[in-house]
């Protein structure tokens, strides 16, 4: 027997049993049954876990069958059961794996099974991107409206053909919209990275309709579908895309752009859930 590191790497095993086990270890680690909503942080939306409600529990990702350390700093490692006023359980995912990683696709889309064997039957995927459309600055939350994926890769496995029309729930959208009604919307170009994006590739995304690039959610997305789930994604841009905005690229803007940002996008994400 291979002494696979993730169990998720043995390409014999069955994510989805595995995604079930991690769904058992929740359980066990926070004493919630089932989780109503989960929510994937990604760079700049990490406060939000403090407003949605009261922490139940916070668990090392690497607690939970399946999941790996976080590859960046900036993305906490930590997987949290939340209670809304309401009273509905919110599972929030600070441990993305993304595809850049190279760890394959299965690693990439683990949470959201869990999440989904959790329970939940709405998925909040956030992230952190480039801005194509000129009139939108740094700092700024836009609604995923619809995605294309540029990874040349699925989460799917076999013959599984699974519809994506309204991928992005046109009534979570408008949910979203009740909260801030200024909130614009744009198609998401999930590229593999981790490289930024070429003024080139920018271009291309622009026209073949893309208005966000990213390294993340599309996959995601592709999984919380086949769950069954209904989805919300949200992108914080942290800059304008290669080529639109006329400096470099870099990392530190992105998470520059991201803290200044945080505590505005962050109170308006547990918000939208709270209505969700
Ligand atoms: N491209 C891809 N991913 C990103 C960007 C970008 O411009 N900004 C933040 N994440």
């Amino acid at each position: 027997m291979a002494d696979w590191n993730n169990p998720l790497d043995d390409p014999a095993a069955d994510p989805f049993a595995i995604a079930a086990e991690a769904a058992a270890d929740l359980h066990r680690l926070t004493g919630v049954e089932k989780h109503d909503i989960a929510v994937t942080l990604g760079s700049g939306w990490g406060k939000a876990a403090e407003l949605i409600g009261e922490t139940v529990a916070t668990i090392p990702a690497t607690e939970v069958t399946g999941f790996s350390r976080p590859a960046l700093e900036g993305h906490v490692g930590t997987l949290r059961s939340i209670r809304t006023p309401g009273g509905k359980h919110v599972l929030v995912i600070g441990a993305r794996t993304h595809y850049y990683e190279g760890h394959g696709v299965r690693r990439v889309v683990h949470s959201v099974r869990t999440a989904a064997a959790a329970g939940a039957a709405t998925m909040v995927l956030t992230n952190g991107a480039g801005g194509i459309r000129e009139t939108w600055r740094a700092g700024q939350p836009v609604l995923i409206s619809d995605h294309i994926n540029l990874t040349a890769d699925s989460p799917l496995e076999g013959a599984t053909f699974v519809d994506l029309t309204d991928l992005y729930s046109r009534r979570l959208r408008d949910v979203a919209r009740s909260i801030d009604p200024s909130l614009d919307e744009g198609v998401y170009c999930q590229f593999r990275g981790p490289h930024y994006e070429t003024p080139a590739e920018v271009q291309m995304a622009k026209t073949i309709g893309g208005h966000i690039v990213g390294m993340s959610t599309a996959l995601e997305a592709i999984a919380a579908r086949e769950a069954g789930m209904e989805i919300l994604g949200f992108s914080l841009i942290t800059n304008l895309a290669a080529g639109i905005q006329k400096t470099p690229l870099s990392h530190a803007e992105v998470i520059e752009a991201g803290r200044e940002a945080e505590p505005v996008i962050s109170s308006l994400l547990a918000r939208v859930i709270g209505a969700l």
